[in-house]
């Protein structure tokens, strides 16, 4: 398929599907039920239907990747070779021809489908049912957005349930490899807080509910085995304060908060309903013996109350035109679900990536449409927009916006761990992922303290101090640092393999 510039109002116009028919039936009712004789396949169609399709419909789907929507193009003029494969034709062809036949202001065109090939032997009586029920045509209307809340509603990665954790758990495993093997009891160390220090580090994973559900995306989406992270902090009294980004306070905000260990080790133990899974990762004591602890509490202090870093967080893993979007995501399917997202809740989108988009323009206040149109007639498609680092001291209509690793990362730069390459170190690009890879952590295991994994027969490089589940952190401490790192990386499952100095 040839790639294709954006064409806004077509782009969100069409989306035909050539069918697939099971021969089992769901039981859909209601009065659209003659035109909705067969179940569909979601992988070939964009599952933007009517909720009360859409439902049962959702029920119907094997894995969660089922429901991310393939772009197929845009249909514009007949020499342009928009063509697709979908389950029982080969060889498909859309384009559209604009003509004035109906001699009205803004003239009319007529959309020209054109389908070869029809080839689904392999199942006789779906030929059948092809033959008899024809090929659907769904457009993308206001409709869709009920179904995209729809789908949000019932996604089972965020429900907070037994059913959500393992569904959470078997999308990781069938997607990224990993695997969740159960822990002998007790899944929670006793902890000597004498044995932490400043800068130690908290790898997070939650597995359930809304945080759950949400990391289980991003971890896939970035290869990393971990959703969230924590920094430890000590004052000159040797108090034990934990630093994070993202902890939601009493008005549902998530902020940048420096809590007293003992506030923040009780919620995630007795409060915190994502059921989390923490390792601790002590730096290595060259790395601690470079840390300086006073320029990491002015850094932390001048981060605290700050919202969270929703603006760069997609960033982060977006570096290359065609090497970060797992199939069947793409950017065309991010600009569509940015653009849908725009109409479902715009102050939400304004936040996640509007501005940061503007910021790579070098504009303000443009809305996606307007950003996209922009950045075409600027010469920049939206794939090459998307790509463009984010800059550590962009700042945001609410201040620096740091999402949990940035917000540590940004403190190792300023307490000198990035020392003397600081300045070419952009963190913002980094994910939680490319945060445990550097070689920052204690690489003698002997070292580690005595409460470290101490009832556990495998015995990990780093203390896993909760969770049911032994925490995997593939590639765990083996990167130095260098000039403009992880600014240019590819990251694609299950391997998530990424070229060297990129
Ligand atoms: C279509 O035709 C009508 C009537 O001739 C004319 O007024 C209108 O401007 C035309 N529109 C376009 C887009 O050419
Ligand atoms: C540590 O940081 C503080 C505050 O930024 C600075 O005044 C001090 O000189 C630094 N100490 C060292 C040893 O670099
Ligand atoms: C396109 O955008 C870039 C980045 O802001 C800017 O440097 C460049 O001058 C723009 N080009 C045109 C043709 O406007
Ligand atoms: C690991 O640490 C122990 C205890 O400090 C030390 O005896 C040993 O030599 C270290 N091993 C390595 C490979 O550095």
């Amino acid at each position: 398929m040839a790639t294709k510039h954006l064409s806004i109002p077509l782009f969100l116009l069409l989306i035909v599907s050539p069918l697939l028919f099971f021969s089992s039936s769901l039981p859909w009712g209601g009065d659209d039920a003659a035109s909705w004789k067969v179940p569909l396949r979601a992988m070939d169609l964009l599952p933007l239907l009517p909720r009360r399709v859409a439902w049962p419909l959702l029920r119907s789907l094997r894995s969660a990747v089922d429901l991310l929507p393939t772009f197929v193009g845009s249909a514009s003029s007949p020499d342009a070779d928009l063509e697709w494969k979908g389950a029982c034709f080969h060889k498909n062809t859309a384009w559209m021809e604009f003509h004035n036949k109906s001699k009205s202001q803004f003239g009319g065109g007529t959309l020209h489908i054109k389908v070869r090939n029809l080839d689904c032997e392999e199942e006789e009586p779906q030929f059948d049912q092809v033959k008899n029920h024809g090929v659907s045509i769904f457009l993308m209307e206001s409709g869709m957005i009920g179904t995209l809340q729809a789908l949000w509603d019932v996604f089972p990665l965020f429900t907070n349930t037994g059913w959500g954790e393992s569904s959470n758990l078997a999308f990781l495993e069938k997607h990224m490899g990993a695997t969740f093997e159960q822990r002998p009891q007790p899944w929670i160390s006793t902890i000597n807080v004498n044995d932490i220090h400043s800068g130690d580090f908290f790898a997070i994973s939650k597995i359930r509910g809304r945080w759950g559900g949400f990391e289980t995306l991003e971890k896939w989406v970035s290869g990393a085995y971990a959703g969230h992270t924590a920094v430890c902090l000590k004052d000159s009294e040797g108090k034990l304060w934990i630093g994070e980004s993202g902890h939601e306070n009493e008005k549902g905000e998530d902020i940048i908060v420096i809590l007293p260990w003992e506030e923040w080790w009780e919620f995630e133990l007795t409060k915190d309903d994502s059921n989390p899974h923490i390792a601790l990762l002590p730096l290595h004591p060259d790395i601690r013996a470079k840390f300086n602890n006073t320029a990491a509490w002015e850094y932390a202090k001048s981060m605290s109350n700050k919202p969270y870093g929703y603006h760069n967080m997609i960033f982060s893993w977006i570096d290359t035109i065609s090497g970060n979007y797992p199939p069947p995501l793409d950017s065309h399917v991010v600009a569509s679900v940015m653009t849908m997202w725009n109409k479902i809740q715009p102050a939400y989108a304004a936040n996640m990536w509007n501005e940061a988009l503007n910021k790579r323009l070098g504009t303000e206040g443009l809305d996606l449409p307007e950003i996209i149109v922009e950045a075409e007639k600027n010469g920049t498609s939206f794939d090459e927009l998307l790509t463009i680092p984010e800059q550590d001291d962009w700042i945001y209509s609410d201040g620096k916006s740091t999402s949990c690793v940035a917000f540590i990362l940004e403190l190792y730069k300023a307490a000198g761990l990035f020392d003397p390459i600081a300045s070419s170190i952009q963190v913002t690009e980094f994910t939680i992922r490319d945060a445990y890879t550097l070689n920052f952590f204690e690489s003698n295991s002997s070292r580690l303290p005595e409460w470290c994994n101490k009832y556990d027969d495998v015995k990990l490089p780093y203390c896993q101090i909760k969770g049911r589940y032994r925490m995997e952190l593939p590639d765990y401490n083996s990167m130095e640092p260098y000039p403009h790192m992880n600014e240019r990386c590819p990251s694609l499952p299950p391997y998530y393999e990424r070229t060297s100095y990129c």
